[in-house]
């Protein structure tokens, strides 16, 4: 979907400044961001001078991410978010943006332990997912995600236990709506 993505996607974009909005990065920080996609965030996180790490499973986003932002603050790299290639205690923060949602079920906690592992003591995490909710948008949603899940790819999840069990205190959340869906914004620390 490289290709197509940032066409297909722009209504996302909004949430996900918000996000990074939220996480609020300080120049010279260190930041991993897990599933950079065509590297929307990378663009605002390098204009505020922090260092950035990112990585993407997709070699074709990641082409896209590059093409996009080229800085010396800026590493882009091809790597799994469930096994990453990063020393422990190696960031200030960490950032995801409709990426936690594509893993599955039984895997989000181990994405959220590698996350754990990473970050300094007292880094930071910030995660924009589609939120699940007992609401007939999510339901319809959902219906076709189950049809049609390499189209409709990512899927409403309960974000705020994942990161508690994995270790994170949650720090600040807000919930909006992206044509009826409801998306969970949460800043979270290594508790
Ligand atoms: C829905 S896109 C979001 C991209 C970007 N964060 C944004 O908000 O525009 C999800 C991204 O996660 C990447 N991804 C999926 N599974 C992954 C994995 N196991 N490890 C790292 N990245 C992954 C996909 O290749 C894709 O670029």
């Amino acid at each position: 979907m490289s290709r197509w993505y940032d066409l297909f996607t722009s209504s996302e974009k909004r949430f996900t400044d918000i996000g990074m909005q939220m996480l609020d990065v300080k120049p010279g920080e260190s930041i991993l961001e897990i599933g950079c996609g065509t590297g929307h965030a990378l663009t605002e996180f390098a204009n505020k001078g922090a260092n950035i790490i990112a990585i993407d499973i997709s070699e074709k986003m990641l082409a896209l991410a590059r093409r996009k932002v080229q800085a010396a603050n800026v590493g882009v790299c091809q790597a799994d978010g469930l096994f990453m290639p990063v020393s422990d205690a190696s960031f200030d923060s960490i950032f995801l943006s409709f990426t936690l949602e594509l893993f599955d079920t039984p895997d989000m906690p181990n994405v959220m332990k590698e996350c754990h592992r990473v970050l300094k003591p007292l880094g930071r995490i910030g995660i924009v997912s589609l939120a699940k909710q007992d609401t007939s948008a999510v339901r319809i949603y959902e219906w076709f995600h189950r049809r049609m899940p390499n189209l409709v790819d990512c899927r409403p999840i309960y974000l705020q236990p994942v990161l508690k069990e994995a270790g994170f205190q949650v720090q600040e959340s807000t919930i909006k709506t992206m044509w009826g869906l409801p998306v969970e914004i949460v800043i979270a620390h290594k508790g």
